[in-house]
C-alpha cells in the first residue's frame, strides 16, 4: 500500500512571526541596504523563485533607491519536507550583470546548498559587488558553511510557510510566516 503524502496529512499552522514583525524588520533591512549601496547607481535585485516573490516585493519598495529587478529559479524541494542537496537552476536571469552591483533575495537559508550554488554561478558573471539577504536563517540545519550579508530572522529547526514560502506549493499568500504543525502528531492544539 502506498503511504500518504505529507500534503494530505491533516496539519494547522502556527503564527511563528507576525506580518507587522515582517514588515518592521524590513524597513531595519532596507536601511542597511540603502547604506551598503549608498554609491550605487542602479541596483540589481535577484529574487530566487518561488519563495522570495513576496519579499522582495516588499523589500524593493522600501529600498528608495533605483532598482532592477530579476529572477532566478533553482531547484530545491520537492513535495516532501526534506531537501535535496542536487540544486538545478530552472530558469536563469534575464538581464546581465557583469560589472553591476547585485543583492540576492532569498526566503530562506537551510542546509545552504541552493544559496551557495547560485552565488557560484553569479561570481563565475563578474559582478562589481555582489550580496546576499534572506529573510529566514535556520542555522542548525547548515550543511555547508554560508551566512547571508543580511538576514531577517534567525529561527529554529521548523519547517515554515507564508510570506511566500510553500508546503507542497499551498500557503505562499498567508501574511505571516508559520510553522506546520501535523494534527497526527499530537505537538499543538489547533490555534482559534
Ligand atoms: P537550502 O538549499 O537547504 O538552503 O534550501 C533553501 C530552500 O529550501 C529555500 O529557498 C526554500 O525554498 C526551501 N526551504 C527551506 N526550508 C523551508 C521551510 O521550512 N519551508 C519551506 N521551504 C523551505
Amino acid at each position: 500500500m502506498q503511504g500518504v503524502s505529507m500534503s494530505q496529512r491533516p496539519y494547522h499552522i502556527d503564527v511563528m512571526i507576525s506580518a507587522k514583525a515582517i514588515a518592521a524588520r524590513i524597513e531595519d533591512l532596507a536601511r542597511l541596504i540603502r547604506d551598503e549601496y549608498k554609491d550605487t547607481d542602479k541596483l540589481v535585485v535577484v529574487g530566487l523563485l518561488r519563495g522570495s516573490f513576496v519579499f522582495i516585493a516588499d523589500l524593493v519598495r522600501e529600498l528608495e533607491m533605483n532598482v532592477e529587478v530579476d529572477f532566478l529559479e533553482a531547484s530545491s524541494y520537492g513535495n516532501a519536507t526534506e531537501s535535496s542537496r542536487e540544486v538545478k537552476i530552472l530558469k536563469d536571469l534575464r538581464g546581465a550583470i557583469e560589472g553591476r552591483d547585485v543583492l540576492v533575495v532569498e526566503d530562506i537559508v537551510d542546509t545552504g546548498h541552493t544559496l551557495t550554488a547560485v552565488l557560484e554561478l553569479l561570481r563565475s558573471r563578474h559582478p562589481r559587488k555582489l550580496e546576499t539577504i534572506a529573510l529566514l536563517d535556520k542555522p542548525a540545519r547548515r550543511e555547508v558553511p554560508l551566512k547571508a550579508t543580511w538576514t531577517g530572522f534567525e529561527i529554529p529547526d521548523a519547517f515554515v510557510v507564508g510570506y511566500g514560502i510553500d508546503f507542497a506549493q499551498a500557503n505562499r499568500n498567508l501574511p505571516y510566516i508559520g510553522t506546520v504543525v501535523f494534527d497526527d502528531e499530537g505537538t499543538a492544539e489547533a490555534s482559534a
